[in-house]
Parts: C-alpha cells; sequence; structure tokens
C-alpha cells in the first residue's frame, strides 16, 4: 500500500558489490582436495537470498553518512589499508596465498563502501552457510535451496567438516580486517548460533511435570531466537558501522537495528513453516514439528488451548501428534499473534534508523524490514 511510489530495490542499491560476492565467497573457500572444495562450495552454488551480505553492504552506506567517531578513523583508514582483496588459495591443502588472484577484483567499487566492509559481508554469508551446513545435519534435512542438501550429497561427516572449513576461513578473513572488536563481535556470533541451537535441542524453559503455557516458554523461544539468526545480523550491522569509523550512537542504532529485523525475519521464518509448502520453500515445510520444536506460533496457540501441553512436553513425539498440534495451531489465532510480533520488531527496526540521514541506502534498509515481512520463503 505504498501508493505510486516507486519501489524501492535494496539489491540495486549496492549491486555493484553483491555482483562480486559469490565469487569472492567461492575464492575464500578454495581447497586443494577436491572433494573438500566440491563441499565447501556446495551451498554457494544455488543462488541464496544473501540477506546478511545485503543487509551489511546497506548498512555501511547508510552509516558512511552518519557522524563519525574521531578517535577511531586513523585506526579504521588503516584496518582498509591492510585488507588484501586477493585472497586465492591455491597451493596444495591452501594456506592462503595473499599474493594471488589480484586480477579479477576491482580496486573499489563505491567510495562509501570500504572494501573492509565488503569483505565483512562476505564473511557473514561464509558464517550463515557454515551454520547451515550443520543445521542440516542436525535436522536431518534432505534440502535446501530446492537441491539436495550437502549431508545427503556428501554425507554427515562430509558435511560437518565443511562447515567446520568455512569458520575456519571466515575466521582468517576476519583476522584480517585487523580489527579486535570486530573479530570480537563477529567470534561471539559464532559462540552465539551454538547457543542457540542448543537452547533449541534442550529446552530447559519446559517444566515436564508442569505442561502449562508460561510466560516463560516465550521469553525463552525469543532469546533462543536471538542467538540462533538476530545474533549474526544484527552484530554484523554493528561491525559495518564500526569498520566505518561510526560515533556510538550509530553503532548502537545499527545494532539495534539488526536485532530487531533479525527477531522479525525469524519469526516470519517460523510461520511460514506452517503456511508454505515444501515446494514453495525450497526447504521441507511443516519440519519444525517434525523435529519436536514448538515455536512462536505454537507458543501462542498454546496460550488459549492447553491440550497442546501434553504435546509440547513429549515433542509430538506420539502418532498423530504433529497433525494433532498442526489442526490446533491453524485453528487459533498463533500464525496472526506471530505476524503482529514480526510487525512490532520490524517496526522498531525502522525506527532505530531514525537518527541516520535520508538516502537510498537507508530506504534500502527500510525495505529490508517491509519485505521481511511480505516474504513468501
Ligand atoms: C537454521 O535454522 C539454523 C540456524 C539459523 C543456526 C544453526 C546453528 C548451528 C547448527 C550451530 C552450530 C553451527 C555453527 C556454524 C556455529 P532452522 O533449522 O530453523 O532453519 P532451516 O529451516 O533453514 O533449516
Ligand atoms: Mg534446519
Ligand atoms: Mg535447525
Amino acid at each position: 500500500t505504498k501508493g505510486d511510489l516507486p519501489t524501492i530495490d535494496p539489491l540495486r542499491i549496492v549491486a555493484k558489490e553483491m555482483k562480486f560476492l559469490t565469487g569472492n565467497i567461492r575464492k575464500l573457500l578454495g581447497s586443494g582436495h577436491p572433494s573438500l572444495d566440491r563441499a565447501a562450495k556446495y551451498y554457494t552454488q544455488a543462488e541464496g537470498k544473501h540477506v546478511r551480505p545485503l543487509i551489511v553492504l546497506l548498512m555501511s552506506r547508510a552509516t558512511s553518512l552518519c557522524p563519525k567517531a574521531p578517535q577511531r578513523q586513523q585506526a579504521t583508514a588503516q584496518a582498509s589499508a591492510a585488507i588484501d582483496t586477493s585472497i586465492s588459495p591455491q597451493s596444495i591443502l591452501s594456506d592462503f596465498n595473499p599474493s594471488a588472484g589480484t586480477e579479477s577484483e576491482p580496486v573499489l567499487a563505491d567510495a562509501d563502501i570500504l572494501p573492509s566492509q565488503r569483505r565483512l559481508a562476505e564473511i557473514t554469508e561464509l558464517i550463515h552457510t557454515a551454520s547451515l551446513l550443520h543445521d542440516d545435519v542436525i535436522d536431518h534435512s534432505v534440502s535446501r535451496r530446492g537441491s539436495p542438501s550437502a549431508n545427503l550429497e556428501f554425507g554427515n561427516k562430509m558435511a560437518v567438516l565443511a562447515g567446520d572449513f568455512l569458520l575456519g576461513r571466515a575466521s582468517v578473513a576476519l583476522a584480517r580486517l585487523r580489527h579486535a572488536e570486530v573479530i570480537e563481535l563477529l567470534a561471539t556470533v559464532i559462540a552465539n548460533l551454538v547457543e542457540g541451537e542448543f537452547m533449541q535441542l534442550k529446552n530447559t524453559a519446559r517444566d515436564e511435570t508442569n505442561p502449562q503455557w508460561s510466560e516463560d516458554a516465550l521469553t525463552y523461544y525469543l532469546q533462543k531466537t536471538y542467538l540462533k539468526t538476530a545474533s549474526l545480523i544484527s552484530k554484523s550491522c554493528r561491525a559495518a558501522a564500526l569498520l566505518g569509523g561510526a560515533d556510538a550512537q550509530t553503532v548502537d542504532a545499527a545494532y539495534s537495528y539488526g536485532r530487531n529485523l533479525g527477531l522479525a525475519f525469524q519469526l516470519v521464518d517460523d510461520l511460514l513453516d506452517y503456511t508454505r509448502s515444501e515446494k514453495e520453500l525450497g526447504k521441507p515445510a511443516g519440519a519444525d514439528l517434525e523435529l519436536g520444536l514448538a515455536t512462536a506460533p505454537l507458543l501462542f496457540a498454546w496460550k488459549t488451548m492447553p491440550e497442546l501441553g501434553a504435546l509440547v512436553g513429549r515433542k509430538f513425539a506420539n502418532d498423530g501428534d504433529v497433525a494433532r498440534a498442526r489442526d490446533l495451531v491453524m485453528q487459533s489465532d498463533g500464525i496472526q499473534q506471530t505476524r503482529a510480533l514480526a510487525e512490532d520488531y520490524a517496526e522498531k527496526a525502522i525506527a532505530s534508523l531514525s537518527l541516520f540521514p535520508d538516502s537510498e541506502a537507508k530506504d534500502g534498509l527500510v525495505e529490508m524490514a517491509v519485505k521481511t515481512l511480505q516474504r513468501k520463503k
């Protein structure tokens, strides 16, 4: 309902930078061992949505217009100069070879996005992709981005090792940014991903002897959701602002945007699991109940349908539990409440940008929040 206003395409605003993303990521992932090389690059073949790099690049551009932290400018200039944008491992069982591959990288696409921020965008996608490789093993997934999942294609062992390899290469690229605070942020993200996944596996908020809805269940779910999804987006937004030398207020605003957008993003993900088909998603639908997971739509449904308590308590393990839980959720207003909460977070994300000067990149960030609510997969 935006009347005649032309729709903003966030991708167009950073198209030049995005164009090199997949190629650069594949360069970061080169290995002299052919099967490792293939497994590591597997999820870079089918075009992902690249949501995280897109947000990092838009945030980099939007914050370039914000006030700077005077004492940090010097350090940032040094850090950017130290970035080697030409990492192309060529040796067998490859160490990085910093002097190789200079030919394919343009010097600087846009003055307002630093090479270090572009590299950060690649690092966020690497960490995200590593988490998908591990996640598909944990979830016994058979498809991802419309193709067989890596665990199905290569087996669990190779899929786990490929994920570890991505994290290793992401860590090297991160270290090369020579920015201690940014390294700390992204290293914390990796720990947070594991913490979130653990919270999901071991649901200690639920008291098995008292299967009644409690506010704690929702608090636990949101904490888990922050760790699992919003940590990466929020801390990489913060890191983008830091690399650009932005002042403390801007850095905090960037973080707040990422946190709220990340929470909205996962809430929508969790409701799409109920409302869309496998064909539409490019990955199995209805997967969360099958995995024994009670996400937001069910937690809201549970509030008015105490019958769900027993099913939650046994993780929908008995015959017919999944179908029954699904029916109850669909009869409830759980989906609508989940959407409403996602809308709240998206609005908060947009409000976080209020101090940013008007720019195309800022409009792009607003549009990302709008699109998060509209997305169908
Ligand atoms: C996708 O969730 C998974 C995540 C967002 C994070 C998973 C984290 C780990 C497996 C921890 C260890 C990994 C690393 C690399 C630190 P989902 O299963 O709800 O989404 P899906 O439907 O896309 O599979
Ligand atoms: Mg999964
Ligand atoms: Mg999972």
